[in-house]
């Protein structure tokens, strides 16, 4: 009966630690899944203007009367995440913003782009 203690503690222990470990795992695989769910919205919502590898269409460009700005460019990856995702969402300058583009798509996009550099 005496063992009754120490078990309970080491499963307390054991507990914690798979509660630790599956945090951890749930967070850097969620800072990770981002990236390629972020592609294929990039692919369908934001390629045909700024092209397969953010480097921007000439067309659109040209459309729009302005310069893209590469995605990859230090000015683009100057702004933060949650200015990123604005640009996405509310739209900026000439560029409208992209609909049906969820927060959580918006965020894996920025994740994308953020591969770009
Ligand atoms: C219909 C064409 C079009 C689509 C679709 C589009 N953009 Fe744009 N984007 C533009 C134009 C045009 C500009 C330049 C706006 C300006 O300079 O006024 C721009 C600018 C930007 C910028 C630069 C903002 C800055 O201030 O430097 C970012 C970042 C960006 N777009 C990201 C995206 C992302 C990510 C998507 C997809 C979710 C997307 N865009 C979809 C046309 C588009």
């Amino acid at each position: 009966m005496h063992k009754a203690e120490p078990y309970a503690t080491t499963e307390q222990f054991m507990k914690k630690t798979i509660i630790a470990t599956l945090t951890l795992i749930a967070s850097a695989g969620l800072s990770w899944a981002g990236a390629p769910e972020g592609k294929e919205v990039y692919t369908a919502k934001c390629a045909p203007c700024h092209g397969a590898n953010g480097e921007g269409k000439a067309a659109i460009a040209k459309m729009y009367n302005v310069t893209l700005p590469a995605l990859s460019s230090k000015e683009v990856q100057a702004k933060t995440d949650a200015e990123l995702q604005a640009v996405i969402l509310k739209g900026q300058g000439k560029m409208k913003p992209v609909s049906g583009v969820t927060e959580k798509q918006a965020a894996d996009v920025v994740a994308f782009v953020r591969t770009l550099k």
